[in-house]
């Protein structure tokens, strides 16, 4: 049962990753406007800001979907407070040092850090790459200890089988793991996983940092280590949102709750053991990588990402069709962000096939997928569930109002137009991380503009939504312990 303070801390999750998600949205569209030549930024404003928005955003929807984790669990088990509020804090203070790193310190190796761009910082303060390791140390530590916690209080109510939902393999099986059970388990394995793979590469920084010299990393290991963290973290935050859609979708549609069948465990595992190996294909043009390993890149990109796909796409086409269902704001944004984790997975799945990627590599195609699976993906998620959350403290009445459909129409047609001027430019060859595009791309500068355009339409949209949210995350704040 969820406690009092337990909704207090997940409203300040909340506030929290709102106000941070709609300062990085604004950096997002200053670049924008800067490739487009509407403002003008130094290159190194423009990077500082680049690798403040990228880092921010992975961090806060990892964040938001470890509070709405957290905070559902309590429906099976108990969780920890006092670990919830470590990681809050941690998270804050790791943010801000990051921000000084950047902001003051004018770090800007972009959010993948790859070795050796952060001892290679030109430009930037002598202190700033140490600060950065800091904040990143800080913000990997208190997350780790949180997945930990939430594994561990997990692993005391159900076995590992029944955790993984083995038994659903054969017939008529006498346990029932519920799918969200499953699905945060899964998670947790890769994330705990990628924040260790984090602590390993973050050692090997600081010995070289302090070594003198007389310490040398080996780059491609360095890049092996840091993709392996970077993929799995930014595809694990996914699954978290889609762990709470399982939970949450049957209820709010005033449906039965979703259940685990034999092909749900199936392609949660596979999930599970494919992820983990997916990120060999952002080393395609590392020749020096041995082939092998790249073949398995593609496989697995597909192997992780279809079988989870397509049970989910099945559940909820099964919920809904032909069916009487009451729609809401809650189960609209997850059916939008549905739609919007697979338009973004199809389009990553294409990248990650590697005739293509010898065409799409490093251009605007890559942001184009990933900011759907994310901007019109995750976040729609978790928003829903934030939605869900401060609402139902209040009322059980989820309609969806009349101003609730215009701003559902400001958010879908400003993501859209976002996406595309993102997707055009890639096909069009337009590299990505340029602060300014060379004259031969005549496509890139007004289409970074028209991006601007189309993503302060989805801004307004998103303060719409924080301004309901946060009214109400503020009461619950006030309601007495
Ligand atoms: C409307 C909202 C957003 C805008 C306007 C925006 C804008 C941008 C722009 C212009 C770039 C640089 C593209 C390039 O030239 O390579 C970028 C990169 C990035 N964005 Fe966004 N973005 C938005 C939402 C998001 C969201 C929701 C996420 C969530 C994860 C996200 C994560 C990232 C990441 C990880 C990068 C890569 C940064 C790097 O290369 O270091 N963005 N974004």
């Amino acid at each position: 049962m969820e406690s009092t303070k337990s909704k207090k801390i997940t409203a300040v999750w909340i506030l929290t990753v709102l106000v941070l998600f709609i300062v990085s949205i604004v950096l997002g569209i200053l670049m924008r406007l800067n490739q487009g030549g509407s403002i003008e930024q130094t290159p190194i404003s423009f990077y500082t800001n680049m690798t403040t928005h990228g880092m921010t955003m992975i961090g806060i929807w990892f964040v938001a979907g470890m509070a709405a984790i957290n905070y559902l669990l309590q429906r099976y088990i108990r969780t920890s407070f006092t670990i919830n509020v470590v990681a809050l804090v941690l998270t804050v203070i790791g943010i801000l040092l990051f921000w000084s790193s950047t902001f003051i310190g004018k770090f800007h190796a972009a959010w993948t850090f790859l070795y050796p761009l952060p001892f290679k910082q030109m430009g930037a303060e002598s202190w700033a790459t140490l600060m950065f390791l800091v904040a990143l140390t800080v913000l990997g530590v208190g997350w780790l200890i949180w997945s930990l916690s939430l594994m561990t209080q997990l692993l005391k109510k159900y076995s590992i089988p029944q955790a993984f939902a083995w038994q659903h393999f054969r017939k008529n099986p006498k346990f029932e793991t519920p799918p969200f059970i499953l699905i945060t388990m899964i998670t947790l394995v890769g994330i705990i996983a990628c924040l260790i793979s984090a602590v390993v590469l973050i050692v090997l920084f600081f010995a070289e940092y302090f070594s003198s010299g007389t310490f040398v990393n080996d780059a491609l290991l360095m890049k092996n280590i840091t993709y392996f963290f970077g993929h799995t973290i930014a595809n694990e935050m996914l699954y978290l949102g889609l762990a709470v859609i399982y939970e949450l979708f049957g209820e709010v549609s005033g449906r039965p709750k979703w259940k685990t069948t034999w092909y749900v465990a199936l392609a949660w595992n596979f999930t599970l053991v494919f992820i983990l190996t997916a990120f060999f294909h952002h080393l395609y043009m590392d020749f020096v990588q041995p082939q092998g390993l790249q073949i398995v890149g593609q496989l697995a990109s597909y192997l992780a990402s279809l079988p989870a796909a397509g049970v989910t796409v099945f559940s909820v086409f099964i919920a809904v069709y032909r069916t009487e269902i009451k729609w809401s704001l809650v189960n609209l944004l997850f059916f939008i962000g549905i739609a919007g984790w697979v338009i973004g997975g199809l389009g990553a799945v294409i990248d990650a096939t590697i005739s293509n990627n010898f065409v799409l590599h490093n251009t605007l195609w890559v942001p184009a997928h990933f900011h759907t699976y994310n901007a019109m993906g995750n976040v729609l998620f978790s928003i829903a569930f934030f939605y869900w959350f401060s609402t139902r403290q209040f009322t059980q009445n989820f309609k969806v109002a009349k101003y609730t459909k215009w701003t559902l129409a400001l958010l879908l047609i400003g993501g859209i137009g976002f996406l595309m001027a993102f997707y055009i430019a890639g096909a069009d060859s337009v590299p990505r991380r340029y602060s300014i595009y060379p004259s031969e791309f005549t496509t890139a500068a007004p289409l970074a503009n028209l991006g601007a355009i189309f993503a302060t339409v989805y801004l307004i949209a998103i303060l719409i939504f924080f301004f309901n949210i946060s009214k109400r995350c503020l009461k619950i704040l006030s309601l007495p312990s």
